[in-house]
């Protein structure tokens, strides 16, 4: 059956976070269709963000000492332009966020307040309504996508596979996309990927139900480059539920902790104290390690709140709060139990500084991007900042294309024959069994043994998946087909990485392989199905920083 109708504009972005909103606003008077899976445009990580937004705005502060605290986060992997990039735009971005709206909180004088997180050597990060920023950004953003004429919106639309034109010159041409209209090709001469992180390849994920990596998989099908996919940070403090059915986890900010939350063990004593001179606020990967190999051994790991609650007050973590209640938790009477969870993921798609990908025609931004910003682990509240200062810069890079020709009208894709789809029980079943492959064999301690059995019962799943029986193409049944297929694909793109990274950095801890090694220091590139390069290790631009090594486990 061929699609039903053609449509055509000249930009298309998918994904509606802060990053695909941003581009699309900063587009404007550009039309532009910005397309999201999801009922509505509130979509993806943002509006679940609890951590702030970073930015060198106090007296005490430069950009450069941002850039440092990012660099040195990022285990000595970041790309040193790009992260520059971010934080020289930091104090710009907060100020194009209050000429929108943006409620941030204010300190007594009312000056913005600026709080200190982990790893940051200054208070520089900006929240609004508390534990709510995210939530914040995602209606300031909205409000004005939905004021602005020049935006169209398709929501309830599954992207499912970008359009090429045949080798030699491959290049983009458009999207094949199944929405309450049924199939449609969709022509475009800029298609912008901002359709967030893969979280739900693991089975404990701070991350909504719609992180399937499906940005991340459709570049990887048309042989875009990637890169980092084996830096997935993981977050130690999110809360454990009785039965979160594969529903993600509740997070519990890292603020709590920086507010003086207590971590503590199954006889209610505190453990960080020992594993790290800074305690519970020792950086992420080291904090969820400790937390996670305790759990491993069979204990229940609890984070006490009340300290901060009495510090902060109870208005400053209210979706905290909401959470904790939601569940039966009442924290102001007793620690509530935590898990780490699988939170932001630092590799994707590569992209150089002003979004371009591989692939002519494509940017992208966000999550799904790999702009080298975070390394081999990300600054608290630097990704935020992250999607905000990159979907400008793309939004930047594509007028300037369309104004000098680079971007030359093109007839529409072609018709394409349509995927056949598969039952979604089915999918499920094969989703809730790849999350717990990948929780199992590829989270937070990793070895040769664990990686190389994911990768071949990943590739017995895939194998079950296409001999699924197949369904009616409708709304109920390709969303969840094209999840599924997705997280197939990404999945064991990750296991490469992991396997080719014979070292520990950042969030990437191998058993096998404890130390940091110099010879490491270098980027995992790949591209999928490419015999000669299944993964590469590429020199990083701009490699002028010096090699320490340490051991991180
Ligand atoms: C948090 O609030 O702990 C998360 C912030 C972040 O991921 O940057």
């Amino acid at each position: 059956m061929a699609p039903r109708r053609l449509s055509e504009t000249p930009i298309v972005i998918v994904g509606a976070g802060a990053a695909g909103l941003s581009a699309a606003l900063a587009l404007a008077p550009q039309p532009v269709i910005v397309i999201t899976k999801t009922p509505s445009l509130t979509s993806g990580s943002t509006p679940w963000a609890q951590g702030g937004i970073a930015a060198a705005l106090a007296a005490d502060d430069s950009a450069c000492l941002h850039h440092s605290d990012t660099l040195e986060a990022g285990a000595d992997l970041c790309d040193p332009t790009t992260s520059q990039m971010l934080t020289e735009d930091g104090p710009r971005t907060i100020a194009r966020l209050l000429t929108l709206g943006m409620p941030f909180d204010r300190a007594d004088d009312g000056r913005l307040a600026m709080a200190r997180e982990a790893a940051h050597s200054r208070a520089r990060v900006v929240h609004a309504g508390g534990d709510s920023t995210g939530k914040a950004l995602a209606e300031t953003l909205i409000a004005q996508v939905e004021a602005t004429p020049s935006i169209q919106v398709m929501t309830a639309t599954t992207v499912v596979d970008l359009a090429l034109d045949g080798a030699p010159d491959q290049r983009l041409r458009g999207l094949l996309v199944h929405g309450p209209q049924g199939w449609q090709m969709i022509a475009a001469d800029a298609v912008v990927l901002a359709s967030g992180g893969m979280g739900m390849a693991w089975q404990e994920t701070t991350n909504p139900a719609e992180n399937t990596g499906d940005g991340l998989a459709m570049a990887a099908r048309a042989q875009v480059l990637l890169a980092d996919l084996e830096f997935m940070q993981f977050h130690p403090t999110a809360l454990r539920v009785a039965d979160s059915s594969g529903a993600r986890l509740p997070l519990l900010t890292e603020a709590l902790r920086g507010a003086g939350a207590l971590l503590l063990d199954g006889q209610g004593q505190r453990f960080m104290v020992g594993e790290h001179p800074l305690a519970e606020l020792a950086p992420r990967d080291v904090v969820a390690r400790a937390v996670g190999l305790r759990q491993a051994a069979g204990e229940d790991i609890f984070l006490d709140l009340r300290p901060a609650l009495a510090r902060e007050g109870a208005a400053h973590f209210p979706q905290v709060l909401e959470s904790c209640h939601a569940h039966g938790l009442d924290p102001s009477l007793g620690p509530v139990p935590i898990a780490p969870a699988a939170h932001y993921h630092m590799g994707g798609v590569v992209t150089d500084p002003r979004g371009r990908t591989s692939l002519p025609g494509l940017w992208a931004c966000g999550e799904v991007a790999c702009t080298g910003v975070h390394g081999a682990n990300r600054l608290a509240s630097n990704s935020l900042l992250e999607a905000l200062v990159f979907g400008d810069r793309v939004a930047s890079d594509i007028v300037l294309a369309l104004a000098d020709g680079r971007l030359p009208p093109r007839p529409g894709p072609r018709m394409q024959t349509l995927p056949q789809v598969a039952d979604p029980a089915a999918c499920a079943e094969i989703t809730a069994t790849l999350r717990q492959i990948m929780s199992r064999h590829v989270g937070l301690i990793r070895d040769h043994q664990g990686l190389t059995t994911a990768a071949d019962a990943l590739a017995d799943l895939s194998a079950r998946f296409d001999a699924l029986p197949k369904a009616a193409a409708s709304v109920e049944t390709v969303r969840p087909w094209a999840e599924t297929r997705a997280l197939l694909t990404v999945a064991p793109l990750v296991v490469q990485a992991a396997l080719q990274r014979q070292e520990s950095r950042g969030a990437h801890a191998r058993l096998d392989y404890p130390e940091r090694r110099a010879d490491h220091r270098q980027r995992v590139t790949l591209r999928l199905g490419d015999p000669a390069t299944p993964a590469q290790i590429a020199p990083l631009p701009g490699d002028t920083l010096p090699l320490p090594t340490r051991s991180l486990l």
